[in-house]
């Protein structure tokens, strides 16, 4: 049984990681940003050194790619600081980090998909502080797991999926962007990774991509979400060049999955993992 320490458990994925968890495989300790700060370095330090804890997922980050812009020095505190204080406890308590990182620190420029050990050069601040979180966890720790992940989506929390299901709810009229292609990804099924590298633990060290298998854009997204949560407004669902942003995005962030596909064998296309979660939004909304 391992100790497992989970940081940003109020997140969409802390959340999901709590609803996934196997309470009778490993020991759960989850701290929302109220339980613990990661800004924190004191306390964060002293909670490890009397906790024995195996591993760490950290889920706690700045998330607001718009916001981040302009609270540069917010998103650099949490993102960059934050996950330097979590790998310097790590690193001082033989603990093993989960950190997950993100698809923005490609610039997008290539037109096939992203492996690795890609160069990266994020073109925002949020992508920026990010990726210097990566940096500094690198630079601390070597017993660590970042895994870069994309389109993230779930039941909990405010996400494109579920502000899809509340406008159509509302009958609006969608125009969603095809500027950009990428990979939705289920936080059920990036928690069930994060699960199964503390489960196999003999995963090899290092960076990781994860994302469901294939691409679309965020108006294909949005009309398969459509299409399974009320098919007849599909037809509400509208193809728009432009959407206007103060942060610029990469235009092509697909992953190359083989390094992950070695580690692990589960992966579901990004349509198969839309419809699951549609059919548990649907429970849980009856
Ligand atoms: N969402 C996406 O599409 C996406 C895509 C790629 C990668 N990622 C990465 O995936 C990870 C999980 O994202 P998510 O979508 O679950 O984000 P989320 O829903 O915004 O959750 C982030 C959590 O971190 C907490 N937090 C913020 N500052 C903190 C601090 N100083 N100390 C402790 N906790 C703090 C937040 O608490 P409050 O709510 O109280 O502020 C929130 O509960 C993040 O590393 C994110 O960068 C996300």
């Amino acid at each position: 049984m391992k100790r497992v320490i989970v940081l940003g458990s109020n997140g969409q994925l802390g959340k999901t990681i709590k609803d996934c968890a196997d309470t009778e495989t490993n020991e759960f300790y989850f701290f929302s940003r109220t339980d613990l700060d990661i800004n924190d370095s004191d306390k964060i330090e002293s909670i490890f050194a009397n906790s024995g804890f195996d591993y760490c997922i950290n889920c706690a980050a700045y998330t607001n790619v718009e916001g981040a812009e302009t609270n540069i020095q917010d998103a650099f505190l949490i993102n960059a600081e934050g996950a330097l204080n979590i790998a310097e406890a790590c690193a001082n308590n033989q603990v093993k980090l989960i950190h997950v990182s993100t698809d923005y620190v490609f610039n997008g420029k290539k037109q096939s998909p992203y492996t690795e050990i890609d160069s990266t050069d994020p073109i925002n601040q949020y992508g920026k502080s990010k990726y210097q979180g990566e940096q500094n966890i690198q630079e601390k720790l070597n017993t660590y797991y970042i895994i870069r992940t994309s389109w993230l989506y779930s039941l909990h929390g405010k996400n494109f999926l579920k502000t899809i299901i509340n406008k159509i709810n509302d009958d609006a009229v969608l125009n969603i962007t095809t500027e950009e292609v990428g990979t939705p990804t289920s936080c059920i099924d990036l928690a069930k990774f994060i699960l199964h590298i503390i489960d196999d633990n003999t995963i090899a060290y290092g960076i990781y991509n994860f994302s469901a298998r294939g691409y679309t854009t965020w108006y294909g997204f949005a009309k398969e979400i459509v299409r399974h949560y009320n098919s007849k407004k599909v037809k509400n669902v509208n193809a728009s060049a432009k959407f206007k942003t103060i942060a610029k995005r990469p235009s092509y962030s697909v992953f190359d999955l083989n390094k992950t596909e070695q580690a692990y064998q589960e992966l579901n296309s990004w349509e198969e993992s839309v419809e699951a979660l549609i059919e548990e939004y649907k429970k849980s909304n009856k």
